[in-house]
């Protein structure tokens, strides 16, 4: 190997500039190679455009450790030659596949970092069927790829959704009001339960136990019972009710998880008689710097990606496993979701305290 690449795809998440900082300055150092970024997801050497890669070194990424999103951008909708979906499954294009081939040879890039989620994962194990050497690094922060215990991005989002819940008690407790607090985490939880044991709340709605709106109303009547006339819910985006569907919105046309707290909040008024307020957290939870946690998950993943690409070993992803940085083949972690298990430790421990869940058998 003399030159690698490197690109981030799907949404942002805080750690992608400590990747990007960690492969660079180890593919240099170490290795002597050379690295480029690629812009814009894989867009960068798709298309015909002269900015698409961007050199990196040690001097280009001295600074970025500490800053959020990635300097390389990234799209959530890629170049339409890039692939299409064939019965809900995405199928990377020949044309796509050839393209990244002869634009690797043009360019001397003798493999790829791909740093992203479940679909850019998915792609990226294509791209290695098709004979393209490249290692993958697990990003979301809904922590829900399989194969790893945690993705960077996660923690970060944890914090931010954290101190949220902490702002949000002191105005509920002022007001006697019930705050009820939307966090992201697509169709599982992680967010939601980890945030809702560190933040004190009071009940927490994930999408892996479907929730029925009595229950919350005897969990919160039983505070207003004690005198502890307030209450902390944090939901899942994709919490749903015992018997229904997530819920949805639409924005520009588009189809977006999310709108259950509003529902909630007016649920609550109306059928438990308390005063309550929403608050959707969104893409606050994405921006910002990573923690210094995630800082040193992100430089781990990045370096030992770097060390793979160096064996010869194509086709997997780092991962942490019992607190060491590992691999896994890709296609061991694509087309499936991680989801909170719900007989697992912490939902057992949040029960033990008293957290209400809105299931139907509490
Ligand atoms: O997967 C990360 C995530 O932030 C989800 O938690 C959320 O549902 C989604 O991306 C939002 O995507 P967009 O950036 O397209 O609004």
């Amino acid at each position: 190997i003399r030159k690698i690449a490197l690109f981030t795809g799907g949404g942002d998440a805080p750690g992608l500039n400590a990747v990007i900082r960690a492969v660079t300055r180890t593919a240099v150092l170490n290795y002597g190679w050379e690295v480029v970024g690629i812009r814009d997801g894989l867009d960068g050497i798709l298309s015909d455009r002269d900015d698409g890669l961007m050199p990196l070194d040690p001097h280009a990424v001295s600074d970025i450790l500490p800053l959020g999103g990635t300097i390389l951008g990234t799209v959530n909708k890629a170049d339409p030659r890039l692939y299409v979906v064939k019965d809900g499954r995405v199928v990377v294009t020949d044309w796509a596949k050839n393209r990244i081939r002869t634009q690797m040879a043009r360019f001397g890039i003798d493999a790829i970092v791909a740093i992203g989620g479940d679909g850019t994962m998915t792609i990226a194990a294509q791209l290695f069927e098709a004979g393209i050497p490249l290692v993958g690094v697990p990003k979301t922060i809904d922590n829900d790829l399989v194969g790893t215990e945690l993705t960077f991005g996660f923690d970060s989002a944890l914090d931010v959704a954290t101190d949220a819940l902490d702002r949000l008690r002191t105005t509920a407790r002022s007001h006697r009001r019930v705050m009820i607090l939307e966090v992201m985490g697509r169709n599982a939880g992680w967010i939601a339960l980890h945030a809702g044991i560190a933040g004190g709340a009071h009940v927490i709605l994930i999408p892996e136990i479907p929730f029925a709106v009595e229950p919350i109303c005897a969990a919160l009547q039983a505070r207003w019972a004690r005198d502890a006339k307030y209450a902390l819910v944090v939901v899942a985006e994709g919490a749903r009710l015992a018997d229904g569907a997530p819920m949805y919105h639409e924005i520009g046309g588009q189809k977006r998880l999310g709108g259950i707290a509003d529902w909630l909040a007016h649920q609550i008024i109306e059928r438990c008689g308390f005063e309550a307020r929403a608050v959707v957290l969104g893409h606050i939870q994405r921006g910002g710097s990573p923690s210094a946690f995630d800082r040193i998950l992100a430089t781990q993943y990045g370096a030992e990606a770097v060390h793979c690409l160096a064996r010869g070993e194509f086709g997997v992803v780092v991962v942490l496993r019992c607190n060491d940085i590992r691999t896994v083949p890709l296609h061991e972690v694509i087309g499936r979701q991680k989801l909170v298990p719900v007989d697992g430790t912490l939902v057992r421990v949040a029960r033990g305290l008293g957290i209400s869940f809105g299931d139907p058998a509490e």
